[in-house]
């Protein structure tokens, strides 16, 4: 696949004044990225800043989370319809950090990534082992398992999986590039069962974990991974639009 995607994923970072800052260094350093897809998932508060920041960029606007229900009594949550009303074209669902810290299961997933798919948005759909899982030799049986739960009843939807082992997240150690591509092209098998024309081949498959401007490039020169999912190293304009060179250049 040509298609490379490259998602920064914020977390709970950045006011409007910070997202601008970001944006006034981020945008004019990145000349010559046209081979690559960008995609900013900032907090639910700077979407709308965004949206208007972004315009006529070519870079792409994502939220970090969404709630299944289409509307009503859920204080707090966001529905897939008003973040397309934001200029959304992807939403993060499934991240190892909701998973964990608030709890979030494979069945809250599946809903989420239907509500997503039914409001035109392109789930990134987020899986990945812990650090016990991968020493008692579970990665395979978990991210299947995820991936089963997750996509349960989805009729092949326009979709993006990110690769995500929990250890590698914020923690400065990566996965290696080999190990990485290992868990992908089995990811890539995995949805090849589905078995309906090129489909799963045309899946953009990320790699998220300590991805930096040193590391980028080893990812996406493998066969199965399509690009990453950049959070820490994303808060920086300056080496965020140099992973995002590294990897047009490349
Ligand atoms: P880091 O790049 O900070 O390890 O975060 C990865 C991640 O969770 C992206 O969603």
């Amino acid at each position: 696949m040509d298609r490379v995607l490259i998602a920064a994923n914020w977390k709970m970072n950045k006011t409007v004044g910070e997202a601008h800052r970001y944006m006034v260094d981020f945008l004019p350093r990145l000349t010559g990225w046209e081979k690559t897809e960008v995609i900013i998932c900032p907090p639910f508060t700077c979407l709308a800043y965004l949206r208007e920041a972004l315009e006529n960029t070519g870079i792409q606007l994502g939220a970090q989370d969404v709630f299944w229900e289409p509307e009503g009594a859920f204080t707090g949550e966001i529905s897939a319809a008003m973040l397309a009303d934001m200029g959304c074209r992807y939403v993060i669902i499934g991240h190892s950090e909701r998973r964990h810290i608030l709890g979030e299961n494979d069945q809250d997933i599946n809903r989420k990534l239907k509500a997503a798919v039914s409001c035109g948005l392109v789930p990134i759909f987020c899986v990945g082992e812990s650090l016990p899982e991968r020493e008692q030799g579970q990665t395979q049986t978990v991210v299947r398992e995820q991936l089963e739960q997750g996509l349960a009843g989805l009729e092949l939807p326009n979709l993006v999986v990110a690769y995500e082992p929990v250890w590698a997240i914020g923690t400065g150690v990566n996965a290696s590039p080999a190990d990485a591509q290992g868990i992908c092209a089995s990811i890539r098998r995995y949805l090849g069962g589905f078995q309906v024309n090129d489909w799963a081949r045309d899946i953009p498959i990320l790699y998220g974990g300590s991805v930096t401007a040193r590391t980028i490039a080893a990812f996406t020169a493998q066969a199965d991974i399509n690009g990453a999912l950049v959070g820490g190293a994303s808060l920086d304009p300056e080496h965020f639009a140099s992973i995002v060179r590294l990897n047009s250049d490349g």
